[in-house]
Order: structure tokens, then sequence, then C-alpha cells
């Protein structure tokens, strides 16, 4: 043992269920399915269930999803879309790559999720959507707290 902590332990986490891993991987080769195969059908239902949400639809990467979300809100270039700086870069990149414009304010210390008290006073004619970045699982508080201005609705 090397006495270093590991930022992300996936081997030990790894070897915890590395049977199961191993035999449902094994499924998927016999059967062959690797798009929208049985287990990815069996996943989104779980994740459904985890969050509470009425439906769940997975996607190939964290940036798409992100992306969807903004086209299932139909952004249109000049939409404004107020967002953390606290984040990986694919959150500003998604809404630039649409036309939209992103309008960050700044983070809380203690929870680095966006201060909801800067919110308001960024919120525009053109806001046409909150995105929250929950980066270490800290679920914003003021998503239930905040009312949504007209017309904006709110993507994790
Ligand atoms: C907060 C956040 N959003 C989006 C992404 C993009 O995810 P992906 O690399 O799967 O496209 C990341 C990746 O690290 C992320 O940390």
């Amino acid at each position: 043992m090397s006495g270093k902590l590991e930022f992300i332990d996936l081997k030990t986490q790894y070897a915890a269920l590395k049977d199961r891993i191993a035999a449902r991987m094994q499924a998927v080769l016999d059967h062959g399915q690797y798009i929208m195969g049985p287990e990815v059908k069996e996943l989104e239902q779980q994740l459904a269930a985890f969050s509470g949400a009425k439906h769940c639809i997975t996607v190939s990467s964290g940036t798409e999803a992100l992306l969807i979300a903004l086209m299932a809100l139909d952004l249109k270039p000049g939409d404004e879309v107020i967002t953390s700086p606290f984040t990986f870069a694919a959150t500003a990149e998604v809404i630039v790559l649409l036309g939209g414009v992103p309008v960050f304010v700044d983070i809380e210390p203690d929870t680095c999720n966006v201060d909801w008290r800067g919110i308001e006073a960024k919120i525009t004619p053109r806001t046409r959507a909150i995105m929250p970045v929950s980066l270490y699982g800290r679920w914003p508080t003021w998503t239930r707290s905040m009312p949504s201005p007209r017309g904006t609705a709110t993507s994790r």
C-alpha cells in the first residue's frame, strides 16, 4: 500500500461489485443487443424510480443530456441561460452551441452551488432557463424555494 488516498477509488468500488458486473456484462454479450437492449430499459426504469422522475431517457454522455434538455426547451439564439461558473466546460458549451448566452451567477462557498440570492437580479425578458449544477451531489435548495420566472424551465 502506497499510503496515498486516491481521489476516486474505482478499484475498491469495482472489487465489491466485480461478480455482479461480470454476470451482467456476459448477459449483454450473449444476447448482443448493445443499443436499446433490455438492460438500457431496466436502467432507465431504475433511475426514474430512484430520482422520483416520471420518465428517464439515457443518452450517450453528460454533454448530450444537457444539449437535449436545452433543445427540448427550444432554446433560440440570444436566449439567456442562468447557470453556475463552477462546473465542467460542457455546461456553458451547450448553451453557446445553440446560440444561447450563458449568464453566470456566483456560487455559495459552503455548497459550491449557485447562490440563489443572485439569480433574481440576472433574470431578464430573454431568460429562458436556469441550469443548476450539483457538481458534488448536493442538490441546490433554491430549486424548491424560488418561483420560476414565466417561460423558464429548470433542467438538471
Ligand atoms: C458538471 C458536468 N456536466 C457535464 C459534464 C459532461 O459529461 P460528459 O463528459 O459525459 O460529456 C461533466 C463531465 O465531467 C460534468 O462534470
